[in-house]
């Protein structure tokens, strides 16, 4: 895989940070992020970075303080500062100590691109073509130019324990990749432990990260290590993070910075390597936003940003995902593959996916199951169909989310209401719906 220049961006604004991170991804880099010089210089010890792209005011320690630190420690490295207040005295001494670039907010996305290329000069790479895609990586199948750089992305976390914040919409393999990042890394034979805070009740989430001594609390019998333990040299990967109470959040926030944690009822704390990797389909920034997710915490964990495209965003990969599924499960099932004919294949990639590859595997796997040959249009469920491709006029188009609501609904009506089957058939899981349907249920009230 040809690797592709990593930078490292420092800004305390969060739009800034953003924006940054965007342009940066669209150019071919690949961002690390950070809000404060405290975390950057962190990043800095732990990965590898071709270009710092830094705020100069910040409070607490300011990018000058930065520019300074990487003049001595990393000499060569290039940077790129960008300000919202000019000032010769500052321009002329970051341009002293090594800074390649100076940059004046406002400043459009021509100009970022521009001092980055100047940085850069040659290495910045071109846009990957579909030909040097590889269709898989690590069990994940694809080929869509998103997949291609996920792919770069994860390969660039090989070498560092940078945490990483994958989102995705239900289904699209937010755990797979958390694997892939693993197996991929060079610490790919410690453990990889995989939490689901979403399942475990609040109060024993905090104990079973952390661990407790005896008598810490009523039933605890023994001393138990906690998934941070597990993890030790390794991979935590905390699936709906967005779960995390106050409690937790803080002294995730705590392991984090300091690499050490202390089990419920310990006196004295233990240090842990270990690299945490999150996963949320909720909104992150929004939970930030409305003070329910710490946003010093959120910044910990969103060094690197994996966002997985929904299925129907990739329709492209269809025919591939259902070529991979049909020969995994006939041969698992001891068949010969069923044949996809095209009408087949145009009526799958017309459809929304709401349930995106998992909704995908469920139906292939079904279809493996019940058929022998060949896939006729009578094997699809109606709501498959009813999407089947031709245009429709402009004045029907409607919103992603009403035909979301649409579907549900008629999958609801199909399975007589019972919300079990209809999660099955949606290929998403109870939860999920009982979410959705909240979003039905508001709808209709309204009407
Ligand atoms: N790109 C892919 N290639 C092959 N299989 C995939 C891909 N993406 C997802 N899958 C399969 O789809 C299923 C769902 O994937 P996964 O559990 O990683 O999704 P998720 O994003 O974590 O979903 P949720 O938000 O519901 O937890 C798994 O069986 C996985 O093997
Ligand atoms: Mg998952």
């Amino acid at each position: 895989m040809n690797e592709r220049p990593s930078v490292l961006l420092v800004d305390d604004a969060r739009d800034m940070l953003e924006l940054l991170r965007r342009n940066m991804a669209a150019m071919g880099l690949t961002p690390f992020a950070a809000n404060n010089v405290v975390d950057a210089i962190e990043v800095l010890g732990n990965s590898p970075v071709d270009l710092v792209i830094t705020d100069l005011n910040m409070p607490g320690i300011g990018g000058l303080q930065l520019v300074k630190y990487l003049s001595q420690h990393h000499p060569g490295l290039p940077v790129l500062v960008i300000t919202g207040y000019p000032d010769l005295n500052n321009a002329v001494e970051v341009m002293k100590l090594g800074a390649l670039e100076y940059l004046v907010k406002p400043f459009t996305q021509d100009e970022l691109q521009k001092a980055v290329e100047n940085v850069l000069g040659a290495r910045v790479t071109a846009p990957p073509t579909p030909e040097d895609t590889p269709a898989t990586f690590h069990g994940i199948i694809g080929r869509a130019p998103s997949m291609a750089e996920l792919y770069r992305t994860i390969d660039r976390t090989r070498n560092n324990r940078a945490t990483v914040l994958i989102t995705g919409e239900s289904g699209t393999g937010k755990e797979m990749v958390a694997r892939a990042i693993h197996y991929n890394s060079k610490w790919s034979a410690a453990p990889f432990v995989a939490v689901n805070c979403g399942a475990i009740p609040d109060q024993l989430l905090e104990s079973e990260l952390f661990g407790h001594v005896k008598g810490a609390f009523t039933g605890a019998i023994t001393n138990r290590a906690g998934f941070f333990q597990a993890a030790d040299g390794g991979t935590l990967f905390l699936d709906e993070i967005g779960n995390a109470s106050p409690a937790v959040q803080a002294k995730l926030l705590r392991a984090i910075q300091d690499k050490e944690i202390t089990m419920l009822g310990a006196t004295k704390s233990q240090k842990v390597e270990v690299r945490l990797i999150s996963a949320s389909n909720g909104d992150l920034p929004t939970m930030v936003r409305q003070g329910t997710f710490r946003e010093d915490l959120y910044y910990r964990l969103n060094v690197i940003h994996m966002q997985l495209p929904a299925l129907r965003q990739r329709t492209a990969d269809i025919a591939l995902l259902v070529e991979h599924f049909n020969a995994r499960f006939s041969k698992e099932l001891g068949k010969a593959p069923l044949r996809f004919p095209p009408r087949i294949l145009a009526t799958l990639e017309a459809y929304s996916w709401p349930g995106n590859v998992r909704e995908l595997e469920n139906l292939v796997h079904r279809l493996v199951i019940m058929k022998d040959r060949t896939v006729e249009m009578d094997d699809l469920p109606a709501h498959m169909k009813m999407q089947a491709p031709q245009s429709p006029p402009t004045s029907t188009l409607t919103t992603l989310a009403d035909v979301e609501r649409q579907h549900i609904q008629r999958v609801l009506d199909a399975t007589g209401g019972n919300k079990t089957k209809a999660a099955e058939v949606l290929g998403i899981d109870r939860k999920t719906l009982r979410e959705k349907l909240k979003g039905v249920e508001d709808q209709t009230i309204r009407k």
